[in-house]
């Protein structure tokens, strides 16, 4: 079956007709520079205030500029402001000190949490848990309404298969049906029903698109994707946040096949708006419109922004003067036509109209501190933290720990007590005062009679080459002058020895993961391998917590540490959730959302590859080491251990375009309630194309009473079955065998199989 059908469209929420006629009235009102600036969205913050005007003339200062534009009536949106006062005197300028009073719209990357910081994006995916990523994303936009912001940056749906890449911790890792399920999830988290409501904010999914795939892992780089990995992989997450009613979409910096995201009109116009019929306003990122010409592909600046806008770039997000100050002239030469510049202006006011701006454009600055105080924001990220944690080995049932029998613990390493590493990187806001470290959750939960001691062990690693969060935030990370190598290093397997248990934290530090983060290396920065392995030399059972958002190098570890628990960057109440599962008060069951390399020579790595010649030997495609991953996509461990049974396919024969049903029995077979993620993986034995070797098309994260068993039905209909085929450029369902797998990893065993016939 083919289909040239793609109008599986989304409901696009409703404009009344009174809107409409306001809107027109605008527009018939603006002047073309008030256009263009109605499509303009300036940085505004602190960290700018000294910046000069990058053309290097004596001109204003970076927020002055903005002041000037705003009182021009000349700016639609501002990102970076989250203080409500400031958020109300910089509107009161739109409002009450321009021609038209068109309200502004404030933006801001609130990625994982505001003030209650969650598990990074890459940790909320491995909770396979849409609930709580819907929950999470839910207590950040509440949080972020409350002090004025209307719309994030977020969710990042970008495919990641190259951990070289920083940005892999954005979003949900390497595959495209986790992806999907977890862009949805955090749509409807940051939107509710209706992104008017009090504690909702506009989604605005990012980067469109392939963004995850750069040239070696490089940030902004660019990026060559096949067709056949541009709709399989690559769009459909955004397609799945389209569906789930996203009203904005952010585009990339980086050349998709050679043509600059940014202006990229094949992906705006003919992708997003014909084929998917996305309604929402696009923005670019910051200065990915200036940046047309710095890639060689507009003549100049002016240029940069006709060609922009004309690709279907609504807004630009500019720092210093914007590209679409040129769009009058523009418009004038006939560059770009009367009509797409109003639609652009429509498509931005409609928002406006959406969250409610034009009736009451300001926040209540007497809400936000109790809004941002609610007890339940923390409890939900302790909630969250727990549930994303992947258990990576536990030889000899190390964990859970027993408090009874412990004297003496040691909690070691450079990230155990400290509340910045903790949260993870795109935080701005958080209290450093209310976030729990390692050490401090650990201390609360074992109380006063087990000894606790602690070192860092080493000093910070540092980047060869700055970080730009670093340098915006004023604060380039302490040297540690004082710091006594030799003698903290001594003192850190000092304790260990004398410790009964071991428990080490080792990872990136914040600031080396993110944007402008990628690496060419995934070992372990600074000392920290030296250090652990003098610490398992001391024969104190060791448990290795791993701060992350990308796999790191962990061959050692995994074949000398009996305990690895990776637990990402947690947020706020990491160290609190971290006890709770070193404790088994609960159990891990966040499962890997990437196949985890033994070294940086196999990436990319993917559990989803195609079959090719000697498949039996897929294992050794490398001479000097083993091709499979060290952990694979799917893969935790529990505290307890399931049987998997009655695995049956319903009917066994469907016609092409039909639906079937999979069940499967799943039983815990230890001795505590546990969470389990069931994952259902397909492959398509023959057809037109050749298809991955297992394929996830579902999964559901299960709690189960100790003993108890549960059967889990899944639905596999066309939207599970078809495929792009590059072949004929086109989806299709293929007639053929299906064999499918259903476990807890992709490594599952129990199979059946089922056909598909022509219809
Ligand atoms: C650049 C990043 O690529 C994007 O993800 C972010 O939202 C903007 N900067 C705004 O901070």
């Amino acid at each position: 079956m083919t289909s040239r059908d793609h109008s599986r469209h989304v409901s696009s929420g409703h404009i009344s007709d009174d809107v409409r006629r306001r809107i027109d009235d605008l527009l018939g009102q603006m002047t073309p520079a008030e256009k263009a600036g109605q499509l303009t969205q300036y940085f505004y913050f602190g960290a700018l205030k000294d910046m000069p005007p990058l053309d290097g003339s004596d001109g204003p200062s970076q927020p002055e500029m903005v002041h000037q534009a705003l009182k021009r009536g000349e700016a639609g949106a501002l990102l970076f402001v989250t203080d409500p006062a400031e958020v109300n005197r910089l509107q009161r300028m739109a409002v009450e000190e321009t021609r038209l009073g068109i309200p502004l719209l404030f933006g801001f990357d609130v990625i994982h949490g505001f003030r209650t910081i969650f598990p990074v994006p890459i940790g909320l995916a491995a909770s396979w848990d849409p609930d709580i990523v819907e929950t999470a994303q839910s207590v950040a936009a509440r949080e972020a309404r409350a002090v004025g912001i209307h719309w994030t940056f977020a969710p990042m749906v970008d495919i990641a298969r190259d951990p070289r890449w920083g940005r892999m911790i954005e979003g949900a890792g390497e595959d495209p049906y986790l992806g999907s399920a977890i862009a949805r999830a955090q749509v409807r988290g940051f939107q509710g029903d209706n992104p008017a409501d009090p504690d909702r904010i506009i989604a605005g999914p990012k980067h469109f698109a392939g963004y995850g795939a750069a040239l070696g892992g490089r940030d902004y780089d660019e990026v060559n994707l096949s067709d056949s990995e541009l709709w399989n992989v690559y769009l459909p997450p955004f397609e799945a946040a389209i569906r789930a009613g996203c009203r904005n979409i952010m585009t990339g910096y980086m050349d998709l096949n050679g043509i600059p995201a940014a202006g990229n009109a094949w992906l705006f116009t003919e992708v997003l708006r014909k084929i998917w019929g996305f309604e929402g306003f696009v923005v670019s990122d910051a200065n990915a419109v200036r940046d047309l010409a710095t890639h060689h592909f507009a003549r100049d600046i002016a240029d940069a922004g006709a060609r922009a806008l004309n690709a279907g770039v609504d807004m630009e997000m500019a720092i210093f003067d914007p590209a679409f100050h040129s769009l009058p002239d523009k418009l004038a030469q006939g560059h770009i036509a009367e009509e797409t510049l109003d639609a652009s202006v429509r498509r931005v006011l409609e928002a406006k109209f959406r969250l409610g701006l034009f009736d009451n454009p300001y926040v209540d600055e007497g809400i936000a501190s109790a809004t941002l105080d609610e007890a339940r924001h923390r409890e939900q990220a302790r909630i969250a933290a727990e549930r994303s944690a992947v258990l990576l080995r536990n030889d000899n049932s190390t964990l859970p720990l027993n408090r009874e029998s412990i004297g003496k613990l040691a909690v070691i390493g450079p990230f155990a007590d400290d509340t910045r590493e903790i949260v993870g990187p795109w935080t701005f806001n958080d209290d450093a005062g209310e976030t729990i470290t390692i050490l401090q959750g650990i201390q609360d939960k074992v109380g006063a009679d087990v000894e606790v001691l602690h070192a860092p062990g080493i000093r910070r690693a540092h980047r060869r080459f700055p970080s730009m969060f670093d340098t915006f935030a004023g604060s380039v990370p302490d040297q540690q002058p004082d710091f006594d190598d030799a003698a903290e290093f001594d003192r850190a397997i000092d304790i260990a020895r004398s410790a009964d248990i071991a428990i080490v934290t080792v990872g990136e530090w914040q600031n080396m993961i993110g944007e402008n983060a990628s690496r060419s290396s995934l070992e372990l920065p600074g000392r920290q391998l030296e250090l652990l392995e003098a610490i398992v030399e001391t024969g104190t059972p060791v448990v290795l917590l791993v701060l992350n958002g990308r796999p790191v190098d962990l061959r050692w570890a995994a074949e000398h540490v009996p305990a690895i628990l990776d637990i990402w960057y947690p947020g706020t109440q990491g160290g609190a959730a971290v006890a709770n599962l070193l404790f088994g008060e609960v159990s891990p069951a966040g499962r890997l959302p990437f196949s985890w390399p033994r070294s940086v020579g196999q990436v990319p790595m993917i559990h989803s590859h195609t079959t090719s010649h000697q498949p039996e030997k897929q294992d050794q495609r490398y001479w000097d080491e083993a091709s499979t991953p060290l952990f694979p996509f799917g893969f935790g461990l529990s505290y307890s251990s399931f049987d998997y049974t009655d695995l049956k396919a319903e009917p066994t024969a469907i016609a092409v375009g039909e639906s079937l049903t999979i069940t499967v029995t799943v039983t815990n077979t230890g001795t505590l309630p546990v969470d389990e993620v069931v994952q259902l993986y397909i492959h398509q034995r023959y057809g037109t194309a050749s298809r991955p070797v297992r394929e996830l098309k579902g999964f559901q994260r299960v709690t189960l009473e100790a003993g108890a068993s549960a059967t889990l039905t899944f639905t596999l209909g066309p939207d599970e079955l078809r495929y792009w085929n590059a072949g004929i450029r086109d989806w299709t369902i293929d007639s053929s065998t299906f064999d499918v797998w259903v476990g807890g990893s992709s490594e599952a065993t129990l199979a059946t199989t089922f056909e598909i016939t022509e219809s």
